[in-house]
């Protein structure tokens, strides 16, 4: 490879490392403009359900004790909607978090956000205080 040939090549991979990394950025601030942007809504509540991902929420129902954790992954954002093995498992780079929203294996390392909710008296809807 000429010299020259071998500096593009330095160049084309420098400009695509770049590129990706503004991707990255780009998609971890809108992700932090929406978390920040969000109302208080009313979402269908099934008490029958032990784990439930709704939206951007996720529902950990432990015996009527609720607890609501933000959907998006706390590494780069992505939308979590799965368990294994009692684990919350992100799909996007395998992070997992226990039923409490702690991280337990990486890359994320931060807990999911504890999202503020209420059950209506009817016990039919989740009120999610935004
Ligand atoms: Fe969830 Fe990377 S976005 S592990």
């Amino acid at each position: 490879m000429s010299k020259l040939g071998r500096r593009l090549f330095v160049q084309l991979g420098l400009a695509g490392f770049i590129a990706l990394i503004l991707l990255q950025w780009n998609k971890l601030v809108r992700n932090k403009i929406e978390t920040n942007n969000k109302k208080s809504l009313s979402i269908p509540f099934n008490k029958n359900k032990a784990i439930d991902f709704i939206d951007d929420y996720i529902i950990i129902n432990k015996k009527e004790n609720i607890t609501v954790f933000s959907a998006h992954c706390t590494h780069l954002g992505c939308k979590i909607n799965e368990t294994i093995d009692g684990k919350i498992v992100c799909p996007c780079h395998g992070s997992e978090y226990d039923l409490n929203g702690n991280a337990i294996k990486g890359p994320a390392y931060k807990s999911l956000e504890k999202i503020s909710a209420t059950i209506s008296d009817d016990g039919s809807q989740l009120l999610i205080n935004g």
